[in-house]
């Protein structure tokens, strides 16, 4: 998943295989991580009618033209004589914010669209191919005849839009869950400090990482114990990020004001989990605070803890399409426990913290047995520094 963020672009006129071509549109894709959401990351490459590369392009940022459109806007019609057109994602049929991307492709003069997924959009899904294959343009869901390679291109065309397509197919929010660890599992000391477990080579690409979720989502007892400001603190990256916390019970919500984070985002852009039961407590609290952020009301499952399945539908009523849970143990374990963890990105830094004086971010799962262990598929693996990070799903 990384290498492939990473792939240099060739020169022009290079020969490019099916895969290769591919490949170097999924690399492309990622450029626009930081910009896109609620869209997908789409990327293209072009070739020439001999397999030669000429350009490739991305959807650079929400609304803005879709990776085909600037993949081809600086090639002539000359170029483009059965030239093959590679796209991670079918071109879109329908027009949306921007013109139809198969309708504007239908009128080149090209001789093949490889695209890596259906569109699962109703608007589009094989619609936009069949608008080019219309117009006498092969269109067609790529396909390796190296089983191997196959199956490791039509893992990275999901994981690209991975947010996008659960979105899509599920209408719930994608979760993703970052955390920090020492060597043997432990994420803060009991006495709650936790700062830093790792390095800053990781820290910054946490940062990244932050960019890329429209939300970042903590508990009560790391506001805290931490006081966080949880923004987006990244030398290449201008973004502002929203904000979910969970205090059940509202216990933090009249020091809103006081906050780190309340000084750093809009408190629009903050959104405070409170328990359904709750209400007329956070309507005194909301009348003595100056700025207050959008109270969500969730419900509760028996023992009292929020049901975290309706805190996420709550969220994307509120149009959020990506959270990235940051913690803290009991919060990272709730999710991990109650199975809502699509991505994970665990770091682990070459230090022992000990469990007698420490916590770990599993506190609550219970694995009654070795078959019951919890998969994290797809691992990929990468260091950071001195430290050790494993990204991967359920
Ligand atoms: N290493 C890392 O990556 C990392 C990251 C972040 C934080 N931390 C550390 O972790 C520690 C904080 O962890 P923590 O477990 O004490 O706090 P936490 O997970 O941040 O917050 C836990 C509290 O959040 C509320 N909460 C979470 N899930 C809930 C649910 N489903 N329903 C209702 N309420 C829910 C509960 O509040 P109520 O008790 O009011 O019900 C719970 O006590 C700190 O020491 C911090 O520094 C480490």
């Amino acid at each position: 998943m990384e290498s492939i963020k990473h792939i240099p672009l060739p020169e022009r006129g290079t020969k490019l295989t099916e895969e290769q071509a591919m490949k170097l549109a999924i690399s492309e894709a990622y450029k626009g991580a930081t910009r896109v959401s609620p869209n997908p990351l789409v990327g293209s490459v072009v070739l020439d009618a001999q397999g030669g590369f000429l350009a490739c392009g991305h959807h650079e940022f929400y609304g803005g033209p879709h990776a085909e459109v600037n993949a081809l806007k600086n090639l002539s019609s000359a170029e483009l004589k059965d030239a093959h057109v590679f796209v991670t994602l079918e071109p879109c049929a329908h027009e949306g914010k921007t013109p139809s991307c198969a309708k504007m492709m239908a009128k080149l003069p090209l001789k093949k669209v490889t695209f890596g997924l259906i569109d699962p959009n109703p608007l589009v899904a094989g619609q936009g191919a069949d608008i080019l294959r219309n117009a006498g343009i092969d269109a067609e869901v790529f396909s390796s005849a190296d089983p191997k390679e196959d199956r490791e291109i039509k893992t990275l065309l999901e994981e690209v839009c991975e947010a996008f397509l659960w979105n899509f197919r599920e209408k719930k929010v994608f979760v993703a869950l970052k955390m920090a660890s020492s060597l043997d599992g432990q994420v803060a000391l009991r006495s709650g400090e936790s700062q830093w477990i790792t390095g800053p080579e990781s820290r910054e690409y946490v940062h990244y990482l932050r960019a890329c979720y429209d939300a970042i989502l903590v508990g009560k007892g790391t506001i805290d114990f931490d006081n966080p400001s949880l923004n987006v603190r990244h030398p290449e990256i201008n973004k502002k990020n929203k904000v979910v916390v969970i205090d059940g019970e509202a216990e933090l919500l009249h020091r809103f004001t006081d906050l780190k984070l309340a000084q750093i985002h809009a408190a629009s852009d903050v959104f405070w989990c409170v328990a359904e039961d709750m209400k007329e407590n956070v309507e005194k609290t909301l009348k003595t605070l100056s700025i207050a952020p959008q109270i969500i009301y969730v419900k509760t499952n028996v023992g009292g803890d929020l049901n975290l399945e309706d805190l996420l539908a709550q969220l994307h009523l509120k149009g959020l399409r990506s959270v990235m849970v940051e913690g803290g143990a009991f919060t990272a374990s709730s999710f991990i426990d109650q199975g809502l963890v699509n991505r994970i990105y665990m770091f682990q830094a070459p230090i022992i913290m000990g469990s007698g004086g420490s916590r770990s971010w599993t506190e609550t799962v219970r694995v009654p047995t070795m078959k019951d262990k919890i998969h994290v598929k797809n691992p990929r693996y990468l260091t950071f520094g001195s430290d050790f990070m494993i990204t991967g799903t359920f």
